[in-house]
């Protein structure tokens, strides 16, 4: 963006001082110069813009602030908020200028959504109490400064596994409002797993009656609990699709994409207890109580487990509009596909190698319904094993070798290891967090992520879309305890994201974090507390 001309020096120079000041925004600006003075927000303030976010300021700030700002079409002599979009053929539609003096504040970007990020900034430029719910007796002041700022990755995501354990609206919405805030922009919504189908399908009943329940959950961990125990109370709950078509207007009104996931082959237990007839076998089977990785799984010999998996999709292209339908891919035995005859008979009508290549016609012949519809397939790096489907993207978790492999021929990749974005990994010494899948992860690990691998040349680093969080639900039954794990590792990921990594700097970081955290108090985060 070039709306202002800034000196790299002066700028740098100034914005070191300006940390150790008050003011603390996350994730970094790309540049920002502080100047003389401070504006005041008081009842009188007016908006100006042509923009719906008028309203979503104004809903921001009122509860805290108790002002109903009036809007105007034109700006009075003094005392008012500015939202401008103006064509700009050179900027990113993500990135904004903000200004802020005594007199206004003005933000302008070339779209809506860097006003929303604009937005962001600014209400990070006020108190920490303006995120509160309730009235704040506090002075409204935003001090004068000029920002410049641009993403430097476009998929900035955060996932949610609600098949493991169903997750209310409410918290989802508080998902995203916590994205929002962070200048996330991608929700991937993990729905169907084999503990539990969670989005309504017209077509098919039973994914709501029977595979969005389960008897009961293993109690304690998987591992080293044997023999199991179980705590004999029914657990389950579905999206309706109107919640759904609620959530997706909800995330859009916040410039989130939501990037549904519906799984196939394999984490399909679920599924295929209420329609066996999709297994290779033919059942029974039972929604899964545990977890790990199971052998039934979709039978891909048989041509009615893709008219389903197509009829069940044609719901989720009419409920989610974006460009990105996941399909899962990851962790698929292949035990029951060497013992059936149907299989076996797709590998020989196919010409196809082994079981591998026959995932790979699985997925291949789903990227081409999806393809059909508009849409890209993502898949997790699994999807390269036997073939990668041709115009498909990678999500890379074992690791980052997926991801290079994909970014050199020409894939897009969102990259995700475990080792450095799985926030269900416990973030300090495990006798002292509560129970976790296992890693270990703090914060520092996570913010020292740089997600374009040496590997790449310079012209394969745009297939790097961006990174993701992980929230894998298997040990995190509740919305305070998902809370626990994502924050504040999420907030780290986001300035991965977002922020340029030649500024990166943990210490620095920790104390813009630690005001920042009075921000997630306000809007009561159960974020872990920074280690002393
Ligand atoms: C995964 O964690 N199984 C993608
Ligand atoms: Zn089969």
């Amino acid at each position: 963006m070039k709306f202002y001309g800034t000196s790299i020096a002066l700028t740098l120079l100034i914005t070191l001082k300006v940390f150790a000041g008050p003011i603390h925004i996350i994730p970094q600006p790309e540049s920002m110069a502080v100047l003389q003075g401070q504006f005041i927000l008081n009842r009188d303030t007016v908006i100006i813009a042509p923009s719906r976010l008028t309203d979503y300021l104004n809903n921001q700030m009122a509860p805290a602030t108790g002002f109903d700002l009036k809007i105007s079409a034109t700006p009075p002599q003094s005392n008012y908020i500015h939202l401008q979009i103006i064509a700009d053929a050179d900027s990113d539609p993500e990135a904004y200028n903000l200004t802020s003096t005594p007199k206004s504040v003005n933000i302008i970007a070339l779209t809506e959504a860097g006003i929303f990020y604009g937005i962001q900034t600014l209400l990070q430029l006020l108190p920490p109490e303006v995120y509160a719910k309730t009235r704040q007796n506090t002075a409204w002041t935003i001090p004068a400064v000029t920002i410049k700022d641009t993403p430097r990755f476009k998929w900035r995501g955060l996932h949610l596994d609600v098949g493991r354990h169903y997750m209310p609206v409410d918290f989802i919405k508080k998902y995203l409002d916590l994205m929002a805030l962070h200048k996330l922009n991608t929700f991937h919504w993990h729905l169907t797993e084999d503990q539990g189908w969670r989005i309504e399908i017209k077509k098919y009943p039973k994914l709501t009656e029977i595979s969005a329940w389960r008897d009961e959950t293993l109690i304690g961990h998987a591992r080293n609990n044997k023999p199991w125990k179980f705590d004999s109370k029914r657990h389950g709950g579905f999206y309706t699709q109107q919640e759904i078509k609620n959530i997706v207007q909800y995330a859009a009104e916040r410039y989130i994409s939501i990037v549904p996931e519906i799984e196939m082959p394999g984490h399909s237990l679920a599924a295929i207890a209420a329609y066996p007839e999709l297994s290779c076998t033919g059942g029974p089977h039972k929604v899964a109580t545990r977890w790990g990785i199971f052998k039934d799984v979709y039978c891909a010999g048989n041509d009615e487990t893709f008219t389903f998996l197509q009829n069940v999709l044609d719901e989720v292209f009419e409920l989610f509009p974006g460009k990105y339908i996941h399909v899962g891919g990851d962790e698929c035995p292949k035990d029951r596909w060497k013992e059936c005859a149907k299989c076996q008979a797709r590998i020989k009508a196919e010409n196809l190698k082994d079981e591998h290549e026959l995932q790979s016609y699985f997925i291949k012949r789903m990227e081409k319904y999806i393809n059909n519809a508009g849409r890209t397939l993502i898949g997790w790096d699994e999807i390269i094993e036997g073939g990668l489907s041709p115009n498909a993207a990678v999500m890379s978790w074992r690791g980052e070798k997926g991801g290079i492999t994909a970014a050199q021929t020409k894939h897009y990749v969102i990259m995700s290891p475990t080792k450095h974005c799985y926030l269900n990994y416990y973030q300090g010494p495990e006798e002292n967090e509560p129970l976790a899948i296992g890693g270990n992860l703090p914060l520092e690990k996570v913010y020292s992520y740089e997600p374009i691998p040496k590997e790449l040349l310079p012209q394969q680093v745009k297939y790097i879309l961006g990174i993701q969080g992980n929230v894998w639900t298997e040990y995190i039954s509740t919305p305070q305890k998902a809370e626990y794990m994502a924050y504040p590792r999420v907030i780290a990921l986001a300035e991965i994201a977002w922020s340029a990594n030649t500024t990166k700097d943990f210490p620095e970081f920790r104390s813009r974090l630690e005001k920042h955290l009075q921000r997630l108090d306000s809007l009561n985060v159960n974020y872990r507390k920074l280690d002393k």
